[in-house]
C-alpha cells in the first residue's frame, strides 16, 4: 500500500505517503512531517472498525511527542541535552546546572544559577511525618519500593501542586522534588541500614549534601572524597535524562491526566524499578559476580555465544547501535575512581569482558558495545552502595529530565490524556449464565 522504494537507488525522504489497495478505489495520500506521518490520518483508509490503525506494541516505532529536551542518534552515538554534547557537559558542567538547562532549554545565568542552587538548597528538608512513614518499612525494603512510595506521599503533604497551570506552584513542586529526592533516598539507605537519619547541610553542595547524609557517622561535618563526589556529579549528569525512555514515558502518561507531579514522578521510578529499565546496572554486577574470576571470563563467553549463559548484561542498547556516549564517559571515570581506591577483582573482569567484546565479531557484529550501565554498578560498588541502591541513584538524577519532560509535556497544546488504542482479540459476545452460587 505504501511507497515501495526502488530497489535501485536510495531514494530521498519523500514529503507524501501515498496510500492505494490493489482491487479498491482507495487513493490517500498523507503528509510526511519531520519524517512522520500522523498515525490519525490513516483513520482515512477504511477499515471495517472506522479506520486504519497503527500497530506497534511498546511504541517502538512510535513519536509520542515532540520535545526539544534531548537528542539521540543511536547509529552515530550521539546524547545531547538541548543540543550540548553529554561528553561536554559531564565533568565540566554540575549537575543542577544541567537540571536547570533541561528543564528552560538554556544554560543558566550567574543569577539564575545562585538562585536555583539557592532555592533547592533550602527545600532538602522533609516534614517530620516522612521519617515516620519511612520507619514503617522492614529493615529488608527494597530502597526503591520506598522510594516510590514516599515520593507519591509527598503529594499529600503539598496539596498545592495539584495546581499544575499555575507557573508558581509547578515551579515549587519542581524545586520540591529535585531538592527532596536525595533526602528520601539517603532516609531510605539509613534506614534499611538501622542508622539514624542525617539531616540536610545546608552549607554543602547539592551531591556532597547528598553523600552526606548517606555516610555521615559521628563527625562534625562530613568530607566526601573529592573523586566520589565528581563521579556522582557526573554519573548525576549521565543518568538526567534520555528523551522518550520507558520511565519517562511513563511519567508523561501519568501527568497527561493532570495528577499532581509527586505523583507523576513517582510513577516514574516505578517503571525505572523494573529490571529491565533501571536496574540494568545492578544486573551487571551480578553477572561479574557470579564469574568470579578472570581467568573464568573466556569460559563465560563462550557460553554466552553459544546460548548456554544469560545475556551478556550492560552491552547492547535498543537505541544505540554503536557506542553509548555515556559508557565511554562512565568507563574514563571509573579509570579514575579505580586509580585511587584500587583496581579489584571485579574491574579486572569487567575489563576483560569489554575487551574481548570489544575484539570478537559474535558482539561487534550485533553492536553489543557497553552500554551506561556496564561501568556504572562498578563505580557505585566502589563507594560502597549496596547492589539495590544503585536504581535509586539512577532516579535522583532522572528525577531532573522527568520533571523537564513533565512541564513541556503540559505546556504542549497537541497533548490530550494518553489513551492508546487496541486491537481486540477476545471472545464475541455471549450470555451470561449467572451459574455460580454466592
Ligand atoms: C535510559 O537512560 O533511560 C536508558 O538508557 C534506557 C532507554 O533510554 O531506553
Amino acid at each position: 500500500m505504501a511507497n515501495t522504494p526502488s530497489a535501485s537507488a536510495p531514494t530521498a525522504a519523500p514529503s507524501t505517503l501515498h496510500l492505494s489497495a490493489p482491487g479498491s478505489d482507495l487513493s490517500v495520500d498523507l503528509p510526511i512531517v519531520d519524517g512522520a506521518i500522523r498515525a490519525n490520518d490513516l483513520r482515512k483508509v477504511p477499515t471495517e472498525d472506522g479506520g486504519l490503525l497503527s500497530y506497534d506494541p511498546a511504541f517502538l516505532n512510535t513519536a509520542s511527542c515532540r520535545s526539544a529536551i534531548t537528542y539521540i542518534d543511536g547509529d552515530a552515538g550521539i546524547l545531547r541535552y538541548r543540543g550540548y554534547p553529554i561528553e561536554q557537559l559531564a565533568g565540566k558542567a554540575s549537575f543542577l546546572e544541567v537540571a536547570w538547562l533541561l528543564r528552560h532549554g538554556e544554560l543558566p545565568t550567574q543569577p539564575e544559577y545562585d538562585s536555583w542552587v539557592h532555592d533547592i538548597t533550602y527545600h532538602t528538608y522533609v516534614h517530620e511525618n516522612v521519617k515516620t512513614f519511612l520507619q514503617g518499612f522492614r529493615y529488608d525494603a527494597h530502597p526503591m519500593s520506598m522510594l516510590c512510595s514516599t515520593v507519591a506521599a509527598l503529594s499529600s503533604f503539598y496539596p498545592s501542586a495539584k495546581n499544575i497551570y499555575d507557573p508558581e506552584e509547578r515551579n515549587l513542586a519542581i524545586i520540591r522534588l529535585i531538592a527532596k529526592l536525595p533526602t528520601l533516598a539517603a532516609f531510605a539507605y539509613r534506614h534499611i541500614k538501622g542508622l539514624p537519619f542525617v539531616y540536610p547541610d545546608n552549607d554543602l553542595s547539592y551531591v556532597d549534601n547528598f553523600l552526606s547524609m548517606v555516610a555521615r557517622m559521628t563527625e562534625p561535618r562530613y568530607e566526601a572524597r573529592p573523586v566520589f563526589t565528581r563521579a556522582t556529579e557526573i554519573l548525576f549528569i549521565l543518568h538526567a535524562d534520555h528523551e522518550q525512555n520507558c520511565s519517562t514515558n511513563a511519567v508523561r502518561a501519568v501527568g497527561s491526566s493532570h495528577v499532581d507531579p509527586f505523583s507523576a514522578i513517582a510513577a516514574g521510578i516505578a517503571a525505572l524499578y523494573g529490571p529491565l529499565h533501571g536496574g540494568a546496572n545492578e544486573a551487571v554486577l551480578r553477572m561479574i559476580q557470579d564469574i568470579g574470576h578472570v581467568k573464568n571470563v573466556p569460559a563465560f563467553i563462550d557460553e554466552v555465544k553459544g546460548g548456554k549463559s544469560g545475556r551478556l548484561m550492560g552491552f547492547g542498547h535498543r537505541v544505540y547501535k554503536s557506542y553509548d556516549p555515556r559508557a565511554r564517559i562512565v568507563k574514563a571515570l571509573a579509570d579514575e575512581v579505580f586509580a585511587e581506591v584500587g583496581v579489584d577483582k571485579d574491574l579486572e573482569i569487567a575489563l576483560e569482558l569489554e575487551r574481548i567484546a570489544l575484539s570478537d565479531d559474535y558482539f561487534m557484529s550485533r553492536k553489543l558495545y557497553p552500554n551506561v550501565d556496564f561501568y556504572t554498578g562498578l563505580i557505585y560498588r566502589s563507594m560502597k552502595f549496596p547492589m539495590d541502591f544503585f536504581t535509586v541513584l539512577f532516579a535522583i538524577a532522572r528525577t531532573a529530565g522527568w520533571l523537564a519532560q513533565w512541564e513541556e509535556m503540559l505546556l504542549d497544546k497537541e497533548q490530550k490524556i494518553a489513551r492508546p488504542r487496541q486491537i481486540y482479540t477476545g471472545p464475541g459476545e455471549r450470555p451470561y449464565t449467572g451459574s455460580l452460587v454466592y
